[in-house]
C-alpha cells in the first residue's frame, strides 16, 4: 500500500548545524529539501533589489505579493530563483543578512511563504525534509517526525567563526558576524509572528558535543522510527 508522504520537520537557531543536517538526511532517506530561510532571504533580496524600504512594514506587506520565488527541492543540490533569476549567491551576502529578520516579521510576507512551503511539500513525491524557525509549529503542525537542534552559544559561534575563516574572511569581520548573529537570533526568538520556539512534540537535539555525523544518525534514526517504513 501507498504511504503517507513524509515531512519531517527541523527548526533551530542559526549555526545549530540546521542547514547541513537537514540536507543530508533528505539525502540519506530519499526525500526532497527545502530550505525556508533562502525563502525568508529571497524575498528580501527582492524587496532591496527593487527600492522596496525594509522599516515601511506597510510597503513591505503590499510588495510582498509580488515576486515570483521557485525553491527547487533536489538535496544534491537545492536551487533558488526570484522572477527567474538564480540568487542563491546573493542571498547569503551580508545585506541580505541584515535585513532577512525585519522581512520575516512581517505576517503578510510569512503568509504567503508558508503557502509555497506547503505547496513545496504536496508535490514532493516521497516527503520531504523542510528546515527553518516555524516547521514544526506553524507551518506543517501535523510533520511525520519534528526536531529542534541547539548547540551551545559558544559552539554555534565558534562553527560558524571557522566556516567563515575557511573561507579567508578576516578576524574584525567575523566579530563583527558573530555580533550580527546574536541580533538575529533574539529578533527571530521574540517576534510577535511564528518566532522560534520548540513546539511541544519536537524532539530536542543538543548538538554542541556531537559530530556531523552523529547528528545526521539521531534524526535519520528518529524519522525511520515516526515513519516505520523509511
Ligand atoms: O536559516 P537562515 O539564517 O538562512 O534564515 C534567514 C532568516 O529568515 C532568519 O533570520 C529568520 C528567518 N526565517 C524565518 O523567520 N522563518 C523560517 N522558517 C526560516 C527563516
Amino acid at each position: 500500500r501507498a504511504h503517507a508522504p513524509v515531512v519531517v520537520a527541523i527548526d533551530g537557531p542559526s549555526g545549530s548545524g540546521k542547514s547541513t543536517v537537514s540536507r543530508a538526511v533528505a539525502a540519506r532517506l530519499g526525500l526532497s529539501f527545502l530550505d525556508t530561510g533562502a525563502m525568508y532571504r529571497a524575498m528580501t533580496w527582492w524587496m532591496l533589489t527593487n527600492g522596496i524600504d525594509i522599516d515601511d512594514a506597510d510597503a513591505v506587506s503590499i510588495a510582498c505579493a509580488k515576486p515570483v520565488i521557485v525553491s527547487g527541492t533536489d538535496a544534491d543540490g537545492p536551487t533558488i530563483t526570484v522572477d527567474g533569476v538564480d540568487v542563491s549567491g546573493p542571498i547569503r551576502g551580508p545585506e541580505v543578512t541584515a535585513q532577512v529578520s525585519a522581512v520575516s516579521a512581517v505576517p503578510a510576507v510569512r503568509a504567503r511563504l508558508v503557502e509555497l512551503q506547503r505547496g513545496c511539500a504536496e508535490v514532493a513525491p516521497r516527503g520531504i525534509v523542510a528546515e527553518g524557525r516555524d516547521m514544526g509549529t506553524v507551518v506543517f503542525p501535523a510533520a511525520t517526525a519534528k526536531v529542534f537542534l541547539t548547540a551551545s552559544p559558544e559552539a554555534r559561534a565558534g562553527r560558524r567563526a571557522a566556516e567563515l575563516r575557511a573561507k579567508g574572511v578576516d578576524e574584525a569581520t567575523i566579530a563583527a558576524m558573530a555580533a550580527d548573529l546574536t541580533r538575529r537570533d533574539a529578533a527571530d526568538s521574540s517576534r510577535a509572528t511564528a518566532p522560534l520556539v520548540r513546539a511541544e512534540d519536537a524532539v530536542l537535539v543538543d548538538t554542541s558535543e556531537l559530530t556531523l555525523p552523529q547528528v545526521i544518525d539521531a534524526v535519520v534514526e528518529l524519522v525511520a522510527e515516526r515513519a516505520g517504513h523509511l
